[in-house]
């Protein structure tokens, strides 16, 4: 990690009175100096070296921080924080949702839970398709069809159970009393209300609890949610039971097959998460530990560094060049992705070929530093449809200890499929969509599947979501991750690269993002971001570029040797750091 250095009396001068600045305008204090190519302005950034979380909520990272202050370990933090944007995050935190974390103990062991939805019993191959054979519309994305069996509950309390520290009623704790007490509904939620209108009134407890007086709530209003208080209070003190069986389950299930859908309330009393080792990925120095199956995170990753250490070595950094040869690594990366990956334990998947170290050398080799390469000649298989609200979120915590939790979770969907369970107060997920429902029809990130990744009752649906730590020399550096659908693992390799290549994390997490997924054959490119510069020099060897909205939204923190803990949080979104 660099600090920046300047050569004028009167750069230093700026140097040393822009964090002032940027921490008085933002009324907090310990905030970094925005990044000289940030068009969405700085990152939000705190160092401490007492623990450190961040999240796309300031009150949820609050929640995190005050669980560490309390005694509590970083995965008690974690699972605090996920609870909490449950409450005051509906866009993508969630009860009724799934998602993956990765974490690290200070003795170094690293594990992975796996806590992604799963196909219901009574879900089949083609329950998204009518009788022309063809796909119904938003049938995979708006409807109770959509819903997937939520895992995040039970994945919680078994993070909890293994890893924490502190009393489940502890950690539940501070998601109950903000949704008990309320929060004050913030502009980006607002807005977020307004975009998924739509999607959201089709509901009436929605509409009820997001559209009091029929527009959505104002930016400033205080949101208390009742029912999802006691549906919390009931998971803090009879634990994940209290939602997976009993009346709590009967009311989701009854509420989602009285919309059309096939949940079973034995699909919510038999769901598992699962237990996974991490993938382990080397670049020089570094170790990526990352989610395996059911995520492509791992195959992502693990192909990307291993052309880029054979098409430029085992760097970090990102310039011009090096771009091109990252988004070249990444077309040849997405081609295998999509059309080989699907839940492994329910198909076969042949990873073992696909990520054959001979063949990953020989994908880095066969780049061409001067020219692009067609997609056409790697193999299809992707393609993007514009304008789906998409949200995910991710957090990041790190203790002085060498502790670190990565988590990402999701309801798939910008709010899910829209419906909020009346009596339950939550929301419900529509991952269904994340399964390859017919063959060539893209859902809602693009992503065109193969029938490995078709539904299958049970199974769980390919995801992108890419928890990540990394380490150097095995000590703890990075905890990285992002929303963004087919974006995100590009997403972690940018801030990766950047954040061992010499960038402050701040700067690394607002830096522009470029990214590319095979199909359709174009480089994306933030409409606000990449500087004149770059996008010449990738035109100049033959790529298409397309303009786009903004790209991830990455919550990381970052080891440094002096054992403080800085967090970054990314401007193209909300969210904060905060410590203990
Ligand atoms: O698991 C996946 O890959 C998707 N369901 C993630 C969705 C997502 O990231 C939406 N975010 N912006």
């Amino acid at each position: 990690m660099r600090t920046r250095n300047s050569s004028s009396p009167f750069a230093s001068f700026l140097v040393i009175l822009a964090p002032i600045l940027v921490a008085v305008l933002r009324g907090g204090d310990g905030f970094a100096a925005p990044g000289d190519d940030a068009p969405f302005g700085p990152a939000r950034v705190l160092s401490s070296k007492r623990g450190m979380v961040v999240s796309a909520a300031p009150e949820a990272s609050s929640a995190g921080a005050e669980v560490l202050a309390a005694g509590g370990n970083a995965m008690d933090a974690a699972i605090a924080t996920a609870l909490a944007l449950a409450v005051v995050y509906p866009q993508a935190g969630n009860l009724a949702g799934g998602g993956f974390l990765v974490a690290r103990s200070p003795d170094g062991t690293v594990q992975a839970l796996d806590f992604r939805e799963t196909a219901p019993a009574l879900s089949t191959r083609d329950m998204f398709l009518g009788t022309d054979g063809r796909p119904v519309p938003k049938a995979s994305t708006a409807t109770s069809l959509a819903v997937a069996t939520p895992g995040s509950v039970r994945g919680y309390a078994e993070a909890h159970r293994r890893l924490g520290r502190l009393p489940w009623a502890r950690v539940v704790a501070p998601a109950e009393r903000l949704a008990r007490e309320g929060f004050l509904v913030p502009a980006g939620l607002s807005a977020d209300l307004a975009e998924s209108r739509e999607l959201l009134t089709r509901w009436e407890e929605t509409r009820r609890l997001f559209f009091p007086d029929g527009s959505p709530l104002a930016a400033g209003t205080l949101l208390r949610q009742p029912d999802l208080a006691a549906t919390l209070a009931r998971v803090g003190k009879e634990g994940p039971e209290a939602f997976h069986r009993g009346d709590a389950a009967v009311r989701l299930v009854s509420f989602v097959r009285a919309h059309g859908g096939v949940l079973s309330e034995e699909d919510l009393a038999g769901y598992a998460p699962v237990w996974r080792a991490p993938d382990e990925i080397r670049f020089g120095r570094l170790v990526v530990h990352t989610m395996p199956l059911p995520s492509s995170a791992g195959q992502v990753l693990r192909s990307v560094l291993a052309q880029l250490e054979v098409a430029r070595g085992p760097a970090g950094g990102l310039d011009a060049d090096s771009y091109h040869l990252l988004l070249e690594a990444e077309r040849r990366a997405y081609a295998d992705r999509n059309r080989w990956l699907g839940d492994g334990d329910c198909t076969v998947v042949p990873l073992g070929v696909i990520l054959e170290p001979a063949r990953l050398a020989a994908l880095g080799a066969s780049i061409d530093p001067a020219r692009a390469t067609s997609s056409a000649s790697v193999g299809a298989s992707l393609s993007r449809r514009a304008g789906e609200a998409e949200e995910t979120t991710h957090l990041s915590v790190a203790t002085p200890d060498g502790s670190a939790v990565s988590l990402t979770t999701t309801l798939n969907g910008s709010f899910g499929n829209g419906a909020i369970v009346p009596g339950l107060g939550v929301l419900l997920n529509n991952e269904m969509d994340d399964f390859a429902i017919a063959p060539g029809v893209p859902n809602l990130y693009g992503l065109v599947q193969g029938s490995v990744n078709e539904v299958r009752p049970g199974a769980r649906p390919l995801s992108s979501m890419s928890p990540a730590i990394v380490e150097e020399d095995g000590k703890p550096l990075l905890v990285v991750g992002s929303p963004g659908g087919s974006t995100i693992p590009t997403t972690v390799l940018q801030v990766l690269l950047r954040a061992t290549g010499g960038e402050s994390l701040g700067d690394a997490v607002a830096a522009p993002r470029l990214h590319h997924q095979h199909t359709p054959d174009v480089v994306f490119v933030e409409k606000a971001g990449a500087s004149e510069g770059l996008r010449e020099s990738l035109r100049a060897r033959g790529h298409l570029l397309r303009e786009r909205g903004p790209i991830g939204q990455v919550h990381a923190v970052v080891f440094s040797p002096d054992g403080q803990l800085t967090g970054a949080a990314d401007p193209r979104g909300h969210g904060a750091p905060a410590a203990p």
